[in-house]
């Protein structure tokens, strides 16, 4: 068994994790970051693809926003298509200049962990461990265990512990029962999502209400799209041939004079849909981030947003923790909570208004087109999707950085210094 010390010890690297690092070296704060994949694994694995104008300042001040600033595609606005018509939901217009921008979460990880490398060295990401633990969650001096990809046992002490390990993790579950309290919903259907070597046929993403079910539109590049439509939760994959999906897609999207673009399909797989959220997102020296703490449906394109936010409250609470100063890290599950909730109730609004309930009723699908026909044509309605989907629940304002690191805490690889202070910058 290795024994070592750190600052933080970060569980997985994801967005959360892995932002989570970088802001926290950037304080002059060490951390030890596992993760249970492989590098390649987690720079291929493909997930979500819109990010909040706070997002992206967010990633821009804590200087990890180049290539996202080059290659990110400025989106105002989405359509709603129902009923046989495509109507634009205008974001700038609507919310006074807002907008998001398309730059898929694989990017955001690679530039994340290249940025991390580059920094901190080969060490910085422990990829590819195994059998991760965490204990003595209630004292000040909690554990972190894992077996590295050698086969080498580690158990890292550290100040405190970030749990970025997803939804299926081993941090939530660290947590006793009676100390958490949980709201769960799962939906009765799923999506199956397509990377497509096609230039996109839309200049904005299009969510469309069908009676055969919900299909989006989305995109990576100008010239790969993504598309997902909605299936069974319980639909194999294998039954699932490129033809039929295209077919499925282009019957979805049906519009007069509009034509789907098909092209080769580069990765295909099938997605179930929640809304899960856990609170508190502490306990003891543990803090809960990203998808280990909530889970929400995909349709308002916000579970990646609300990683990178947590993490941005997150980081200035552990250092002021790590400073002797509580109340940051005390507040830190209210603070996030109240934009987990926000998107949590927007991103169930959307699914619920989009998808079609197996089973339900005739009147179930007069409601939803009533209440899609009364978002096109008020402005109130209209505003309130344009000011969520851009997000509502600004981001932490304000210097990030309150001092220096304490010294003599840090085991080995020595912390970045000099580093200027992050600045995150309102959402709006
Ligand atoms: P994750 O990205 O899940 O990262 C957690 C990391 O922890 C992973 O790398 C994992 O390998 C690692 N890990 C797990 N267990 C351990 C362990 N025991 N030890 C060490 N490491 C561990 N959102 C959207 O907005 N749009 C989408 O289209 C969309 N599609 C999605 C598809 C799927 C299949 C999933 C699961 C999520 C999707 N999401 C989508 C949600 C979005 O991608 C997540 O909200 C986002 O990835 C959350 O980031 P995170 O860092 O909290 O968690
Ligand atoms: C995506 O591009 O993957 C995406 C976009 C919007 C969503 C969900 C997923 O609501």
């Amino acid at each position: 068994m290795m024994r070592t010390r750190t600052q933080v010890g970060i569980v997985g690297a994801g967005p959360a994790g892995l932002l989570l690092a970088h802001l926290l070296a950037r304080r002059g704060i060490e951390s030890v970051l596992i993760e249970i994949r492989s590098r390649e694994y987690c720079e291929a694995r493909q997930r979500a693809g819109v990010l909040e104008d706070g997002s992206v300042s967010l990633l821009r001040g804590a200087g990890v926003g180049d290539r996202l600033d080059r290659q990110g595609l400025e989106h105002g606005g989405i359509y709603l298509q129902f009923g046989g018509e495509r109507h634009h939901i205008d974001f700038r217009d609507l919310t006074g200049g807002r907008t998001v921008t398309v730059y898929a979460q694989t990017e955001v990880v690679k530039d994340l962990i290249a940025r991390r490398l580059a920094d901190r060295g080969g060490d910085a990401i422990r990829f590819s461990v195994s059998d991760t633990e965490v204990a003595e969650l209630d004292s000040d001096r909690p554990v972190l265990r894992y077996t590295d990809a050698d086969g080498t046992r580690h158990e890292v002490i550290c100040d405190a512990i970030a749990g970025c390990d997803g939804f299926h993790g081993i941090c939530r579950p660290a947590i006793p029962a009676g100390a958490l309290t949980v709201w769960e919903r799962d939906y009765p259907y799923a999506w199956l999502g397509i990377l497509a070597d096609i230039p996109p046929s839309t200049d904005e993403l299009i969510y469309a209400h069908h009676p055969a079910g919900f299909a989006l539109h989305s995109l990576r590049s100008p010239t790969v799209s993504r598309l997902y439509l909605q299936v069974d939760p319980d639909e194999r994959i294998e039954t699932w041939s490129d033809e039929r999906i295209w077919a499925e897609l282009a019957r979805r999207f049906e519009l007069p004079g509009w034509t789907l673009q098909q092209g080769p399909v580069l990765d295909k797989s099938i997605t179930p849909m929640r809304s899960f959220v856990s609170a508190p997102m502490r306990h003891g020296r543990l803090f809960l981030a990203g998808d280990a703490a909530h889970i929400v449906p995909p349709t308002g394109a916000k579970g990646l947003n609300l990683a990178l936010a947590d993490v941005a409250v997150l980081a200035p609470a552990l250092e002021a923790l790590l400073h002797g100063d509580g109340e940051p890290a005390a507040s830190y599950s209210d603070s996030c909570l109240a934009r987990v909730w926000r998107s949590t109730h927007f991103s169930w609004w959307m699914t619920t208004m989009l998808h079609r309930t197996p089973g339900a009723d005739e009147m179930e699908q007069q409601l939803q087109l009533s209440q899609l026909r009364y978002v096109v044509s008020s402005r109130a309605a209209a505003t309130s999707l344009a000011e969520n989907y851009t997000g509502f629940v600004p981001l932490p304002t304000g210097p990030l950085s309150t001092g220096p690191a304490p010294t003599g805490a840090p085991p080995s690889g020595a912390p970045p210094t000099g580093a200027p202070p992050v600045q995150a910058e309102r959402s709006q």
